[in-house]
């Protein structure tokens, strides 16, 4: 199984759509506050979305009814916005994907409500620790294995546990292209990075056990225990040299024009 790399030209798209995701982020980030619905935050991100002339990248897929996954507290991702309140000190993952210029920019943060607890605030600098570690490790010949292996070492030697039915993934054109990136050692996910290649590492972590289930909206994953969880995603270019977090806010980037 040959797993896809970019060529110089899709790159520069790829970049700008993950410029645009990145943008999209930051400004949900900005406009998350106690009082609103989590309904508001995703009709927030529609607008920005569109601002950049982009699509959200999620809406339709699998008939997924929104355009953004909110996901709080105990809820762990794909979670669907809602009338939802949201209150000082919940916490809420917003994970963000963008279809622009035929290129899909993914990624995502957990951020706090106005503040939040010590506990809270220790889950969410773990769970972004760990993508940083999982992406030190994505370097040309290292294998996927060794970008797992990173991050779940990491979390579990911090007390809190990682997801095992939702990974990471190869992104492009497509939402979901080859190689998976789980966030545990699965030795049968253990193909070679090479250069070109662009993809998605996404910790998933809960302060509890591992363990999740979805919720009758046939969307929404909960941690089984109840437990907070946490969610930070990048997307990833994999060089000769050191990694490239294509998913960067950019005042600049995710603004050009290409002809
Ligand atoms: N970033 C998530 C993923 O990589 C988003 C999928 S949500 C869906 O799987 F709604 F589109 F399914
Ligand atoms: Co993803």
């Amino acid at each position: 199984m040959a797993i896809k790399t970019k060529s110089p030209d899709e790159l520069k798209l790829m970049r700008m759509a993950c410029a645009v995701a990145a943008d999209v982020l930051e400004e949900i980030g900005t406009f998350i506050k106690p009082g609103i619905t989590t309904r508001q935050v995703d009709d927030f991100a529609a607008e920005q979305i569109k601002a950049h002339g982009a699509k959200s990248a999620f809406l339709g897929y699998r008939k997924y009814p929104r355009n953004v996954c909110l996901s709080v507290n105990d809820e762990v991702v794909h979670g669907l916005g809602g009338e939802r309140e949201l209150h000082f000190g919940d916490i809420i993952s917003v994970d963000v994907g963008v279809l622009y210029k035929g290129f899909i920019g993914d990624n995502a943060r957990t951020f706090a409500v106005g503040g939040c607890s010590v506990a809270a605030q220790r889950l969410l600098d773990v769970t972004e620790q760990a993508l940083q570690l999982g992406i030190a490790a994505a370097k040309a010949e290292n294998r996927v294995t060794d970008i797992s292996r990173a991050i779940q070492d990491f979390v579990e030697g911090n007390g809190y546990s990682v997801v095992r039915e939702f990974v990471g993934h190869g992104v492009g054109r497509a939402m979901h292209e080859d190689p998976q990136v789980p966030n545990f050692v699965d030795r049968k996910m253990n193909d070679k990075l090479r250069p070109g290649m662009t993809i998605a590492i996404e910790p998933m972590v809960n302060a509890g056990g591992p363990a999740v289930k979805i919720l009758k909206d046939g969307w929404t994953v909960v941690t089984q225990d109840g437990s907070l969880s946490a969610h930070f995603e990048h997307t990833v270019l994999i060089t000769d040299g050191e990694p490239e977090i294509l998913t960067c806010p950019s005042t600049t980037l995710s603004k050009l024009k290409v002809a």
